[in-house]
């Protein structure tokens, strides 16, 4: 038994007041049309048939994932739409399941639950209804004195007794495959000249052939997009039931109402998550972490142990055991080895920073290769741009650098080599040597403690 399914995605959805596609407008970082493709595929072994019409090349653009296309030239009504799905799938499946494209919040099981009432239904169709108080637009389901559903009436259409009805069109269906394609033929258009695949249910009942009804398990599957303000209440669903999941698999939120994530990003066990924070794109943070309050990490990875608070990561990667904040910045490219210490705003860019090194206060480090337990005192930066182009900084294991050193790049310093407070480094320190002053001279070949400002 095959099952293919079709979703709807060619609609102008004005109401978004949008350059954009209303499909493509991202949730939790990912078009929202990326939901209804990640649930279709979940219920059938082919790529789902997205039908797409207006700005469909924005759309496509938009979908990484393996679906098919079918194109709708003129936004005719759903019923068009679907039969525009036809010839990919006709002879090919048993049954077509079809929804919409602007619902992301129906789940698998509900498909599964209509794919399943359709599979022992004798006639030709199955779909869900929604039973409540908040009519939110949709058609109305019209049933006989016996109780069987007999026709849809969308709200423009309905009388004012019609409007009363609280049994409403969720827009889910699931259709015999070759029932589907002839019936789509008899659809005639309507009063506002589109042609509505809601008039299926009518065009079976019409040949006494059973349509099973079923309401939805949970009606907030139901809330559809339409405006910026549907948008923000799906999300705010989705967001809790991504925040739900990360709990149940181990993570710890503190307020989890209050903490965003995207879609894909994965966290280990026994990691924190404080308030305030955002966790985006490619992400990857380990166990026993504790991130927040306050963090913002995009496309960044973070091993185990790791403590982030109030600071910003971007493209950056964090070994084990790393402490940063609070109001660090890492930019691209930045690469903390494991038991580094990050204190108050510091800056890091294209830049290594080698195991147990420790840069406590205000820094900037860009373009840089720092070795292991390096001390890195307060106000040092790398100077690394000469108004033309960037330049680099090397820096040896074990070295010191004192106080408000500025090492103009490009520059090499050696292992436990030590710059004194405010030394304006300009050439290359060897290892062990001792510098001072502006511009930085060799004092003493040995590295002496005490000597310099250490601001731990
Ligand atoms: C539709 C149903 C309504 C139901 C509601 C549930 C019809 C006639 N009405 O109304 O009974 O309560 O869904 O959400 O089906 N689309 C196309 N091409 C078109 C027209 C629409 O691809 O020519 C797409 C839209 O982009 C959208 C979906 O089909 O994703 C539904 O269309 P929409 O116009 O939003 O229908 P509703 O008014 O919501
Ligand atoms: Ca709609």
């Amino acid at each position: 038994m095959q099952i293919g399914s079709v979703i709807l995605a060619a609609g102008m959805s004005k109401r978004m007041k949008s350059a954009v596609p209303k499909v493509i407008h991202p949730i939790l970082g990912k078009p929202l049309l990326t939901y209804s493709i990640k649930t279709a595929q979940a219920v059938s072994s082919l790529p789902p048939v997205v039908v797409v019409g207006h700005a469909s090349d924005l759309v496509m653009q938009a979908i990484t994932t393996e679906v098919s296309y079918a194109y709708q030239k003129e936004q005719l009504g759903t019923a068009h739409a679907v039969m525009m799905a036809k010839d990919l799938l006709k002879g090919n499946v048993d049954y077509v399941v079809v929804t919409s494209a602007d619902m992301p919040l129906i789940r698998k099981e509900t498909l599964e639950l209509l794919i399943k009432a359709q599979l022992h239904n004798d006639g030709p169709m199955s779909m869900m209804s929604i039973i409540g108080d908040d009519s939110r637009g949709f058609g109305r389901i019209i049933r006989s004195k016996t109780g069987n559903a007999t026709a849809i009436v969308e709200e423009k259409a309905a009388t004012p007794q019609q409007l009363r009805i609280k049994e409403y069109n969720a827009g889910i269906y699931c259709f015999q495959s070759d029932w589907l394609w002839q019936a789509l033929e008899k659809v005639d258009k309507s009063a506002v000249g589109e042609y509505y695949l809601t008039d299926l249910l009518q065009i079976a009942v019409e040949t006494d052939q059973a349509v099973k009804v079923i309401p939805l398990p949970d009606a907030e599957e139901a809330i559809g997009i339409n405006n910026r303000i549907h948008l923000a209440e799906v999300e705010k669903i989705l967001r809790r039931r991504l925040n739900e999941a990360f709990m149940l698999e181990g993570v710890t939120m503190i307020d989890p109402e209050r903490i965003y994530i995207e879609e894909g990003v994965k966290i280990g066990q026994d990691t924190v998550i404080y308030p305030e924070s955002y966790i985006r794109g490619n992400s990857t943070i380990g166990k026993n972490c504790e991130i927040g309050p306050g963090t913002i990490i995009d496309d960044s990875t973070i091993g185990n142990d790791c403590r982030v608070l109030k600071s910003v990561m971007e493209g950056a990667v964090l070994e084990d055991h790393v402490e940063m904040g609070p109001f660090c910045r890492l930019r691209s490219g930045a690469h903390l080895a494991s038991h580094v210490h990050m204190g108050n705003f510091g800056e890091v860019k294209k830049s290594y920073l080698g195991e147990g090194t420790k840069m406590g206060h205000f820094s900037y480090i860009g373009d840089a290769q720092i070795g292991k337990d390096v001390n890195i005192g307060a106000g040092t930066i790398t100077c690394n741009y000469d108004g033309q182009k960037k330049n680099k900084t090397v820096i040896g294991d074990g070295t010191f650098i004192g106080s408000d050193t500025m090492l103009v790049a490009p520059i090499t310093i050696g292992s436990n080599a030590v710059t004194g407070a405010g030394a304006v480094v300009t050439k290359d320190i060897a290892d062990g040597e001792k510098v001072v002053g502006v511009p930085a001279h060799v004092i003493n070949n040995k590295k002496e403690e005490g000597q310099v400002n250490n601001n731990d």
